[in-house]
């Protein structure tokens, strides 16, 4: 997809689909007049019929307006004016783009890009159209027998912005925000993956493919060497499965050689989550595929980092496993020693997600990292308290906590911080270990937080809870790609 910036008039736009916003009560916005001026009223008489209303999530397409030269003229309707905020804005860009893969335009001129969006710049409205139009057309069909049939496919995108003063920072907006589609985009990949393609081994090639291709250092551990380091929490895990286990390490080394400090990120990377011994219920048990998208997210943060070329020292360390049952698997009440030294006897074989990450977290101490994000689909008690909006956030420094929040904000990919009080640590006890690998149920996403947290003591650490914003469930079942957005942007930030 080719993406430019432009600040031409509506009415002279040479191209397959013009789209202008419409607000609520049958207004047209700035360029939907100009569009109905050129046009000689067409448009205000299209309203006065009352096919069009301009409510948010409506649209209208138009074909052969006279005295325009676009071939058609997409409506689209973003509500009323003074409510016009974020989510607004991309619900109407999400419509604009639902409406578009269904013509046979080939290139279109945007203009949701000119309206005023509260508190927000040219910058971000670009930004979000480009990911919403990737987003949008994105398709994920590599496992159907016969690839669909080919339409006339969108290839241009003219996105207008109102000054031309706008134009160069639109347009640097729409090269980073075009990096960070393409994570995004390998990130939903990976996710909507069927785990019998999708294994660990698959993981590790792919993160090796992507450190040739775009400048990584990659290195992949093997069980043996897993099991060199001690690592016998991540180790039980991945006992039930015949897949055997990889730890992931890519590098992004863009700082130079100034021996800068890395920010490390952590990706759960469970392939499939069965639950292992304490087997989980058969109901949308196919969603557990989607166990390995913080590992996912993570190698796509690293795809949109090394494109980005951002001048910054970054880490992504996935564990990858199957969470199975099996004669061989580990068992409740089993005992095992963590790389930290710590035992932990493992309660419920299904809180897995804890068990593989907290021998990661010991493994980043060798980076001595400026920060330690980790990103996992860790626990069902975080979609109930925060549905499929916000990503929940948990970190032992309320200035990491701050970063990432506003970087989630900016991204419009946002994040939640909840709290670690020590208060909640009272339910992580054992009589036979160190500690259980679960606490109480009440407040189950903090207290799985909480369990990560002792592994964490080395250096500034935030853990971000996806489980609630990974993936779409029901028609529009598939992976998110969030939240590449969210860490490219808290990146970006750090690089500055
Ligand atoms: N991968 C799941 C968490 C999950 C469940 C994410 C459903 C999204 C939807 C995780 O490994 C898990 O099973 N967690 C348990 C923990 C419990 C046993 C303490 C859970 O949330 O039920
Ligand atoms: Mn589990
Ligand atoms: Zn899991």
């Amino acid at each position: 997809m080719e993406f430019s910036i432009n600040s031409g008039s509506p009415g002279k736009q040479r191209t397959g689909c013009v789209i202008v916003g419409v607000h609520e009560g049958r207004r047209l916005s700035a360029p939907a007049q100009e569009l109905d001026r050129a046009a000689k009223g067409f448009l205000t008489d299209v309203l006065r019929r009352g096919d069009h209303d301009g409510r948010p999530g409506t649209s209208l397409l138009l074909h052969g307006v006279p005295g325009v030269p676009a071939d058609r003229i997409l409506l689209v309707g973003v509500g009323k004016e003074r409510e016009f905020d974020e989510s607004a804005y991309r619900k109407a860009v999400d419509t604009a783009v639902k409406v578009l893969r269904t013509t046979g335009a080939t290139d279109c001129a945007f203009y949701l890009t000119d309206l005023a969006v509260r508190r927000r710049d040219t910058a971000f409205k670009v930004e979000q159209a480009v990911l919403g139009v990737m987003e949008g057309l994105y398709r994920f069909d590599r496992m159907k027998s016969k690839p669909p049939e080919a339409k006339r496919a969108l290839r241009k995108v003219v996105l207008h912005v109102a000054r031309r003063s706008d134009i160069a920072p639109g347009e640097q907006a729409a090269a980073r925000a075009h990096a960070v589609a393409e994570g995004v985009r390998l990130a939903r990949d990976l996710g909507n993956l069927p785990a019998n393609v999708c294994t660990p081994s698959y993981l590790a090639d792919e993160a090796r493919e992507l450190a040739k291709h775009h400048g990584l250092a990659c290195d992949i551990l093997d069980e043996h060497d897993i099991e060199k380091l001690g690592m016998g929490a991540f180790l039980a895990v991945a006992r039930g499965s015949r897949q055997p286990p990889r730890l992931i390490v890519l590098e992004h080394r863009g700082a130079g050689k100034t021996g800068e400090a890395p920010v490390v990120l952590v990706g759960k990377g469970v392939t499939f989550d069965t639950g292992g011994i304490s087997l989980k219920p058969a109901v949308e048990m196919d969603e557990m595929k989607f166990d390995m998208c913080g590992a996912a997210s993570v190698l796509g943060t690293m795809k949109a980092v090394a494109l980005l070329k951002l001048p910054l020292n970054v880490v992504g360390l996935v564990p990858a496993t199957e969470n199975m049952p099996g004669g061989n698997a580990v068992k409740p009440g089993d005992i095992v020693t963590t790389m930290s030294g710590k035992t932990v006897e493992i309660l419920n074989t299904d809180a897995e997600g804890r068990l593989i990450l907290c021998d990661a977290l010991t493994y980043a101490e060798r980076y001595k990292p400026a920060a330690v994000v980790d990103v996992a689909t860790l626990t069902g008690a975080m979609v109930i308290a925060l549905g499929h909006v916000a990503t929940g956030l948990f970190a032992n420094s309320d200035a990491l906590a701050r970063e990432l929040v506003q970087a989630g904000e900016a991204a419009w990919d946002r994040a939640w911080h909840l709290p670690l009080w020590a208060d909640y640590q009272e339910g992580l006890k054992s009589n036979f270990a160190d500690i259980p690998n679960i606490g109480s149920r009440a407040g189950g996403a903090i207290t799985a937080a909480c369990f990560l947290e002792r592994f964490a003591k080395a250096y500034a650490w935030a853990h971000l809870d996806i489980a609630g914003t990974a993936w779409k469930s029901g028609g529009e079942k598939g992976a998110t790609g969030r939240p590449v957005a969210l860490l490219a942007n808290f990146l970006t930030r750090r690089a500055a």
